[in-house]
C-alpha cells in the first residue's frame, strides 16, 4: 500500500486516544484550560458519567473571537511565548486537548474575553467545525461536550460503569482543586452538586488545611504531620497522614509538582520507601506533598496527559522527598491516630446498656491469631463480649512507688495485664491500652536495625544446633543468602536436600522462635530475586526476626517488665505501630471515658 499523509481529522483522533482516554481526562483538560486563564471559580458538571455531558464554566480571562477560533485548531495554543520547551509555567501547552476533544464528540464553546461588547461562540462536531457565531455570555468561558466517543464507537466500549466514570471525574477534580486552593469549585453529577469548595486564601500551610479536609477528609487533617523541608533550589511541603492512617489503594496521595497534579512513579516510590515498613504491606498511607523546583528542571513534555514527569536529577528529588518525610514522620515518635481511640470508644458505646450477662461472656478469652489484629484489630476487639475484670485472667499488679510517679510518662504507669496480652497503663488523664507483643516486636525491630547499622549483630551460639525441614526450594534458598544472613547473626548451613541447621542466631531475639523464623524468612527470601536479596529487603528480613524475637502474646509480665516496655516505648522512634502497620496502643481519655458512664 502507497503512503499517504493522514487527514487532520484522522489525526485528531488519533491523538485524542491518548489526551482523552475517557470522559474524567477530557474533565481534566477542561479544568487546567480555566486554571491557565486565570479563573478564581470554576463549576464542572457532568451527566451519564460524563460520556452525555461535560460542562466546565470559568470566569477566566477569556477568548478574543480569532482566537476562538484558532483554540479548536490542532498545535494552536497561546502558552508557549517562544520555541522553548523548558521553563513551562502552564498546565497545557501542547495545544491538543480542544481539537482532539472536538474529533470524538460535540464540543461547543462560549466565551467572552475581558472588557469585549460581545461573546462568541464555536462548535466541533466529531471533527466538523461550524462557523462562529455571537453568544450571550457574561464573561469568561464555557465549554460543553456532549456524546463524547460519539464518532469513535471502539473507544466506548472500553468506558466502566456510569458510576466508575463519575467517580473518576470526581477524583479529577480533587486532584486539581487540592494543587489549587486560591480557586473554588463546584462538581455537579446529574442534578447533585457534589462537591463545593469555597476558595482558601493563598498560603498552604495554615490556609489550605481547609481544603485538604474537604478532599482528604477530617481524620486526615487530625492526624497529618506537616511536612515542610527546602534543599538548594528544591522544596516539598505539605501533610504527611500517620503511617496507621492507610488505604487499600493510592488514591488517597496527591502530589503536586510546581502546581501539577501528576501521578509519577518516582514520587511513588520514594512515598514507599519513606513510610517504608511502618505502613502493611498492600496498604497506602494517605498523604498531600507540594513539590517546588525550577521549571527547567522537570520535564513535563512526557506524555500527552502530561500526568508524568521527568526530573532532571531524580536523585536529589527522591533523597528530599524521603528525608522530608521520614523527618515528619520521627517526630511523631510513638503516636499513633487518633482516629483509633475514637473508633473505639465509639463501639463501645455502642455496646448493649444493662448489663445482662450474655452467653459465654467472661469464658471467651482473647485468642492470639484470632480476628483481632489483622488490621483495624482494636475496634474488633471491642466488638467481643467485655470479660468481668475479675475472671482470672486478669493479672493485677500492685501499685509500687515507682508506678505513682510515672502517671506523669506518656504512656503512664502499668497497672495491670489483662488475658496475658494487653498491658493498661494509666497517665495523667487517660488510660492505656498496648499491644505487648505489637510493642514489642517494634522495639527489636528498632534495635536490629540500630545494631545493624552499627556494625552487624552479635550472635549468640545455640547449644544444640536446630534442624529445619524445609521444602527443597526454601532450603536453597536460605543456603544461597547464607553469607548474607551471616551478617544478621543468623548461622545457616544446608543440611541433606530438604532442610538446614541453623548454628547461630542473634542475640538480640533471645529465646525466640526459630522455626518460625526461618520458614518466614525463606518465604521472604521467595519475595525477591537474585542474591541482593537480603540487602534489598533487609528492612523486611529484620523485621521478620522481630516478630519471631518477641514477646508473644499470651506471656505473664510483671509490673517492671511491663514499665520497662512503657517507657522503651516512648523514646523508639516509631513505636506507634508494630511492624506490619498495626498500632501498638490506644489511649482513651478519662473525659471520653466518663461520656461513656454519662458522667458528663
Ligand atoms: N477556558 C479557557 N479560557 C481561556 N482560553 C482558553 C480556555 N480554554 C482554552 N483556551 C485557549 O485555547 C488554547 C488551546 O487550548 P488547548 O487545546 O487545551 O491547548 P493548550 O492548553 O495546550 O494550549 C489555549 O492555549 C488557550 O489560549
Ligand atoms: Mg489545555
Amino acid at each position: 500500500m502507497a503512503i499517504r499523509q493522514l487527514p487532520p481529522n484522522l489525526i485528531n483522533r488519533i491523538a485524542a486516544g491518548e489526551v482523552v482516554e475517557r470522559p474524567a481526562s477530557v474533565v481534566k483538560e477542561l479544568i487546567e484550560n480555566a486554571i491557565d486563564a486565570g479563573a478564581s471559580r470554576i463549576d464542572v458538571a457532568a451527566t451519564g458519567g460524563g460520556l452525555s455531558l461535560i460542562r466546565v464554566s470559568d470566569d477566566g480571562c477569556g477568548m478574543e473571537a480569532p482566537d476562538l477560533e484558532l483554540a479548536v485548531e490542532r498545535h494552536a495554543t497561546s502558552k508557549l511565548s517562544d520555541d522553548t520547551l523548558s521553563s513551562i509555567l502552564t498546565l497545557g501547552f501542547r495545544g491538543e486537548a480542544l481539537p482532539s476533544i472536538g474529533a470524538v464528540g460535540r464540543l461547543s464553546i462560549q466565551s467572552r474575553a475581558g472588557g469585549a461588547p460581545t461573546a462568541y461562540e464555536i462548535a466541533v462536531d466529531g471533527g466538523r467545525k461550524s462557523p462562529l457565531k455571537p453568544a450571550s455570555l457574561a464573561a469568561g468561558t464555557r465549554v460543553e461536550v456532549r456524546d463524547l466517543f460519539y464518532a469513535t464507537p471502539a473507544r466506548l466500549k472500553f468506558m466502566k460503569s456510569k458510576r466508575a466514570e463519575t467517580a473518576a471525574i470526581g477524583d479529577v477534580v480533587k486532584r486539581l482543586a487540592l494543587a489549587k486552593p486560591e480557586i473554588a469549585f463546584t462538581l455537579t453529577s446529574g442534578d447533585r452538586t457534589t462537591l463545593r469548595l469555597e476558595a482558601c486564601a493563598p498560603g498552604l500551610l495554615d490556609h489550605g488545611l481547609d481544603r485538604l479536609g474537604r478532599i482528604l477528609g477530617e481524620d486526615f487533617v487530625d492526624d497529618a504531620l506537616p511536612v515542610c523541608l527546602a534543599r538548594g533550589a528544591i522544596a516539598v511541603e505539605g501533610f504527611a497522614g500517620l503511617p496507621t492512617l492507610h488505604r487499600p489503594t493510592s488514591l488517597q496521595q496527591y502530589l503536586v509538582v510546581n502546581g501539577r497534579s501528576v501521578r509519577d512513579k518516582l514520587l511513588a516510590g520514594s512515598v514507599r520507601a519513606a513510610y517504608g515498613d511502618l505502613v502493611p504491606n498492600g496498604r497506602h498511607p494517605m498523604l498531600a506533598l507540594f513539590l517546588t523546583l525550577p521549571p527547567e528542571e522537570v520535564d513535563v513534555n512526557v506524555h500527552p496527559a502530561k500526568t508524568e514527569l521527568r526530573f532532571r536529577d531524580a536523585q536529589s528529588v527522591r533523597a528530599i522527598v524521603v528525608s522530608a518525610l521520614q523527618e515528619a514522620l520521627g517526630a511523631a515518635q510513638h503516636r499513633a491516630t487518633a482516629s483509633l481511640s475514637q473508633d473505639a470508644l465509639a463501639r463501645m458505646a455502642q455496646q448493649p446498656s444493662g448489663f445482662a450477662p450474655q452467653r459465654g461472656m467472661g469464658s471467651a478469652p482473647y485468642r492470639p491469631g484470632s480476628a483481632y489484629g489483622r488490621r483495624f484489630g482494636f475496634a474488633e476487639a471491642a466488638q467481643a463480649p467485655l470479660a468481668p475484670v475479675s475472671t482470672p485472667s486478669a493479672a493485677t499488679t500492685e501499685a509500687s512507688p515507682e508506678n505513682g510517679a510515672a502517671v506523669d510518662y506518656p504512656l503512664g504507669a502499668a497497672r495491670a495485664q489483662v488475658h496475658d496480652t494487653f498491658i493498661i497503663a494509666e497517665t495523667e488523664d487517660s488510660l492505656v491500652i498496648v499491644d505487648q507483643h505489637a510493642a514489642h516486636e517494634r522495639l527489636v525491630y528498632e534495635r536490629l536495625k540500630k545494631a545493624f547499622a552499627n556494625g552487624g549483630l552479635s550472635r549468640q551460639l545455640l547449644l544444640i544446633p536446630e534442624v529445619i525441614e524445609l521444602d527443597a526450594d526454601a532450603a536453597d534458598r536460605l543456603t544461597a543468602a547464607a553469607h548474607d544472613l551471616e551478617r544478621l547473626g543468623l548461622a545457616v548451613e544446608a543440611f541433606g536436600p530438604a532442610a538446614i541447621v541453623v548454628r547461630e542466631v542473634p542475640a538480640l531475639l533471645g529465646q525466640g522462635d526459630i522455626q518460625g523464623l526461618v520458614r518466614d524468612l525463606a518465604d521472604e527470601l521467595a519475595e525477591g530475586e537474585g542474591s541482593l536479596v537480603v540487602a534489598e529487603r533487609l528492612d523486611h528480613v529484620l523485621a521478620t526476626m522481630a516478630c519471631h524475637g518477641s514477646v508473644r502474646a499470651g506471656r505473664r509480665l510483671n509490673a517492671t517488665e511491663m514499665n520497662a516496655l512503657l517507657r522503651d516505648m516512648e523514646e523508639t522512634p516509631f513505636s506507634g505501630q508494630c511492624n506490619h502497620g498495626r498500632p501498638t496502643y490506644v489511649e482513651l481519655k478519662l473525659a471520653d471515658i466518663e461520656k461513656l458512664f454519662q458522667r458528663r
